[in-house]
């Protein structure tokens, strides 16, 4: 079977992660993994933050091991932060070139990856376009080597999803007692996601996920959450809100789809909206940004703004989870 025609079943893919002690052996979907889990991981990656300005932390943990990324879709930061958490942990760090590799020769996925397999690459970090192909590739490696989505179509991207829980911990301790107002293209976000997964885990008191009708997620996908296409009802006093580009990458028909000039007035994450949030609200953003269509520069950039921490909290929480499959397999 063809990784894009594999069936997508989050149940599956949820019990594959863990072996058969409860460890995180491979990381592909935030759902089903469990609040003791998830709070570790955080905690981990809080060890691994160092003040702005000193050296990063640094370990040996994987000295010996390699980790590979595979990135079938553009990444900035995803891509630069496995890199770095690798190296920071002493592994060897290969930076596939998708676009040189011989899977533009025709060579399929499951052929790239027992090649490396063969190689001695013990963790493969995955981002790809089609839903189910980081679970496809996880039941296919040998048994010592661990898959983490780094990105699967509009499904999960769950060390986003990690570093998105670890920022918002760093500034409102009370998961219970928050409302996390998500805007953009929710359908089409991977990030929402395993946002979502994660809030729903540790209990969030309200999430809600804003966008046009249009771009509005099925129901069942975010069981618990409230979806409005109204920014004013979504923002109301809101402690965290996390703004979302539209991924026309994954939008086949543009059509109905408002113009820039309408989203931003509508949807746009500016100061006059922020207005209806609560006064200490944090504003996020998973990045790439898009400036002046779903966020405004001075809000981006404002005092707010906890972005630029998400992007650093993005090395220590792939760190964490580097460091716990390494672990995993030091016990092999
Ligand atoms: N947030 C995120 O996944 O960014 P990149 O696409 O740059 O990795």
């Amino acid at each position: 079977m063809k990784p894009a025609d594999a069936p997508v079943d989050i149940q599956d893919e949820a019990a594959l992660q863990l072996d058969g002690d409860g460890n995180l052996r491979h990381l592909l979907t935030l759902k089903g993994l469990d609040k003791d889990l998830l709070i570790d991981i955080l905690d981990d990656a809080e060890g691994y933050l160092t003040e702005p300005g000193s050296l990063p932390a640094r370990s040996d943990l994987l000295a010996g091991r390699t980790v590979a990324n595979l990135f079938f879709e553009p990444s900035t930061r995803t891509r630069a932060s496995f890199d770095l958490a690798g190296k920071r942990l002493g592994a060897d760090v290969l930076n596939l070139d998708v676009n040189t590799s011989s899977r533009k020769k025709g060579e399929t996925i499951l052929d790239t990856i027992y090649t490396l397999q063969a190689m001695h690459v013990d963790v493969m970090v995955v981002r790809d376009a089609s839903a189910g192909v980081p679970a496809y590739i996880a039941r296919h490696v040998q048994d010592h080597v661990s898959i983490l989505n780094a990105g699967e179509s509009e499904v999960s991207h769950p060390t986003q999803g990690l570093l998105d829980l670890l920022t918002i911990r760093q500034h409102k301790q009370d998961f219970g007692n928050l409302t996390v107002a998500i805007v953009g293209d929710i359908l089409h976000s991977r990030v929402a996601m395993s946002a979502a997964h994660g809030l729903a885990t540790l209990g969030v008191g309200e999430l809600r996920l804003v966008s046009p009708a249009i771009l509005a997620p099925d129901p069942d996908s975010v069981p618990g959450a409230v979806i409005t296409d109204s920014l004013q009802q979504g923002l109301e006093g809101a402690d965290v809100v996390m703004a979302l580009r539209i991924q026309r990458e994954r939008i086949g028909n543009l059509d109905g789809i408002p113009n820039i000039d309408e989203y931003f007035a509508e949807y746009g994450v500016n100061h006059q909206h922020l207005k209806f949030a609560a006064p200490d609200a944090i504003i996020m953003h998973p990045g790439p940004m898009n400036r002046g269509i779903e966020i405004e520069s001075a809000v981006a950039d404002g005092p707010q703004s906890v972005i630029t921490q998400q992007v650093t909290n993005g090395v220590a929480v792939r760190m964490a989870v580097l460091e716990r499959v390494g672990r995993l397999m030091a016990k092999r």
